[in-house]
């Protein structure tokens, strides 16, 4: 019911050439259907990507929440737009832990991009030591509300979840995929709280944190992931192509 989604994200890796290369060389070998495979590049990237993409979707890894202004550096959701760009991830725990991010700010982020119909990857996820004094449920009920506050959901099917622990980005460390499935289906309660089962049951939660060629097929037979976001993997022809085959139910 709920098309999975492979999203790779480049975080601050690939120059242009690499990024056509990769383009080249894995449109031709992905699934035909059954897998939505996502690229959120580098912003500098994303129009070329945008151009010569056939069959990945693109998708920014930020945005910042003013329409346009005085915000040396900052991309806003209009220059997204005008790019074409159909995903932005918004919260990943690098923006949070490096640059303050905060639910209240991921909240205007989230209403400012479903403002300007670009798709939201929300991510979420505790650090180790909350995983290790039993508050990971407790974090992501903060988070997920946090960020959700006073958002309206017209269409389900263009709001993604990411949960991603935090121990378990690029350390090689993946949640097992029974943890992995305890909190995406945390989730999708929390999402039925605030939006009824209807709206929930169709949101896609995609799971995060040293995901790679071996550990996508058990993550993917768990009933409430419906994908990953992927860093380091995705970065590799190869394996980007079999993890798309890996989501394919
Ligand atoms: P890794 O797959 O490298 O652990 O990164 C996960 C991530 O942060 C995706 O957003």
């Amino acid at each position: 019911m709920r098309k999975p989604i492979l999203a790779g994200n480049w975080k601050m890796n690939k120059t242009r050439d690499e990024a056509i290369h990769f383009l080249l060389s894995v449109e031709p070998n992905l699934p035909k259907d059954g897998v939505e495979a996502v690229i959120c590049a580098p912003a500098i990237i994303l129009r070329d990507l945008v151009k010569r993409s056939e069959v990945i979707h693109v998708g920014a890894q930020n945005m910042n929440e003013n329409v346009s202004g005085a915000y040396t550096g900052e991309i806003s959701p209009v220059m997204l737009k005008d790019t074409k760009v159909e995903y932005v991830i918004l919260g990943h725990s690098e923006r949070r832990a490096y640059y303050n991010e905060t639910d209240e700010k991921i909240n205007l982020k989230i209403a400012r991009a479903l403002e300007y119909e670009l798709k939201p990857i929300v991510c979420v996820g505790e650090v180790l030591a909350e995983r290790e004094n039993g508050t990971t449920n407790k974090v992501l009920k903060t988070q997920i509300e946090g960020a959700f506050k006073d958002i309206v959901i017209s269409n389900p099917d263009n709001i993604v979840i990411a949960y991603e622990p935090v121990w378990a980005i690029g350390t090689g460390k993946s949640a097992t995929s029974a943890q992995a499935e305890d909190a995406c289906k945390y989730i999708r309660e929390l999402l039925a709280n605030l939006y009824g089962a209807e709206v929930s049951d169709k949101i896609r939660i995609l799971y995060g944190g040293s995901v790679n060629t071996k550990n996508i097929d058990e993550l993917m037979s768990m009933p409430n992931i419906d994908g990953g976001l992927v860093g380091g993997a995705s970065l590799k022809e190869a394996d980007f192509i079999t993890l798309c085959k890996g989501c394919v139910k």
